[in-house]
């Protein structure tokens, strides 16, 4: 069968025609795909940014924290090497804590001890030696001289502020003895908040000591080592030395603990001399010429201008010295000049000792033996050394009680 050409043809336009209706419409199909892709491109896109924007702000701030973080690990260590460098000045280069470089004028704390009224501190690294049953007996002589004395309870055990609060019929509000080895308050703030002895020593004063001296001292040698404080020895010195301390008191009686620490490296610097009473038995000795090494230390390092008043026997035996005491007063006097290495000979108050009475310790933390006992021989015995004292103290010693008359009598 023939097929004509014009049908061919006819068809072929026709087909041409459904072809570009079918190309047209794929276009427009193409075209809105790609329109319509494109716009939900977009809604994603938005999406993908805010999520990155969000997780670049937490970045942010998780890189802002870190940063924090690093400066305050860097302050830190820096802190730790500057303490640490403190501590090696402090702990390398000297054999004690407390040698360390003082930041203190030198001239005026050594023209403020040459011309201050006596200070005394009473230690020995040994307790139980009768530190403060002559610490409280001798204000008690002062006392009865006429003397305004001032008494300083440095022993955390507060054995002395028992004894003399006991003996106040009227007690007042007080500061502690923490507060002069602090220097935030002034000279006359802390005088008049020290607790006045009515009725017991006329114008005289006490700086009661409690348990917590003990932490206080901690805290303040704490406070030295991270450098948050220049210096913490001359604390006390500074009141001692002001003007309305040293014309309100005669005398000044420190009670020392028994052991080298915050409060005895005060007392150490703020005064004038160290008074050493020790049981004469090879301990308490042994522990006596370990305590004249420390001051003689404090004594080259920190203050030149103190002084050994001397050393006492205490809770002697009997009349006369056994033995045993007469040994130890020898191995004393043998080895104490090797050791307070200065041109002033060191007493040993052997001609006044101080015995073992029965009546004195049945009075102790309540009374003060030398005011209440009716046994003169008591009051004799620390008239006796009193008066030793007041004399190489310089203090007016004519008007002494009269008990040694009627002890004559006896
Ligand atoms: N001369 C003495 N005679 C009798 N007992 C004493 C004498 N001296 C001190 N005591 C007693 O010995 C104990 C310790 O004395 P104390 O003065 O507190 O020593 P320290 O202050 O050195 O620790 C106290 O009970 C006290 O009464
Ligand atoms: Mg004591």
């Amino acid at each position: 069968m023939d097929f004509p050409l014009s049908l061919v043809f006819e068809n072929f336009s026709q087909l041409m025609t459904v072809l570009s209706v079918i190309g047209s419409a794929v276009s427009t199909i193409v075209f809105l795909g790609y329109k319509f892709g494109k716009h939900f491109g977009n809604k994603s896109d938005k999406k993908e940014i805010e999520e990155i924007q969000k997780e670049k702000h937490g970045l942010s701030v998780k890189l802002g924290k870190e940063k924090k973080l690093s400066s305050l690990l860097a302050a830190e260590l820096s802190d730790l090497k500057i303490a640490n460098e403190l501590k090696s000045t402090k702990l390398k280069k000297v054999h004690n804590v407390w040698d360390a470089p003082r930041i203190f004028d030198f001239e005026k704390h050594y023209n403020q001890i040459k011309n201050s009224k006596p200070i005394i501190t009473v230690a020995n690294f040994k307790g139980g030696v009768g530190k403060t049953t002559i610490a409280a007996n001798l204000a008690a002589y002062f006392n009865s001289i006429g003397k305004r004395v001032l008494l300083i309870d440095f022993d955390y055990q507060g054995t002395l502020t028992e004894t003399i609060r006991n003996s106040l019929k009227v007690k007042e509000p007080f500061l502690s003895s923490n507060a002069l080895l602090s220097d935030e308050l002034s000279s006359s703030d802390i005088f008049n908040q020290s607790e006045p002895l009515h009725g017991l020593f006329d114008s005289s004063r006490l700086f009661p000591a409690f348990y917590e001296l003990n932490d206080y001292e901690t805290l303040m040698l704490l406070n030295w080592f991270n450098g948050s404080h220049d210096e913490i020895r001359f604390n006390l010195h500074k009141y001692l030395s002001s003007e309305i301390f040293q014309n309100s008191f005669d005398v000044t009686i420190i009670d020392a603990p028994p052991r080298p620490g915050t409060a005895v490296v005060n007392a150490a610097c703020a005064s004038t001399h160290i008074l050493i009473p020790t049981i004469l038995d090879h301990l308490s000795v042994e522990a006596t010429l370990n305590t004249t090494q420390v001051f003689n230390d404090f004594r080259s390092k920190l203050n030149p201008q103190l002084k050994l008043l001397g050393i006492v026997p205490s809770k002697v035996s009997k009349v006369g010295y056994s033995a045993y005491e007469e040994r130890e007063i020898e191995n004393l006097k043998n080895r104490i000049p090797n050791i307070w290495q200065g041109n002033d000979t060191v007493s040993i108050y052997k001609s006044t000792p101080i015995y073992d009475k029965a009546d004195i310790a049945k009075h102790a933390g309540l009374n003060v033996p030398y005011l209440v006992s009716n046994n003169l021989l008591i009051r004799n015995i620390f008239d006796d050394l009193g008066e030793k004292i007041a004399e190489e103290l310089k203090l007016k010693t004519s008007d002494r009680p009269d008990t040694r008359t009627v002890m004559a009598g006896e």
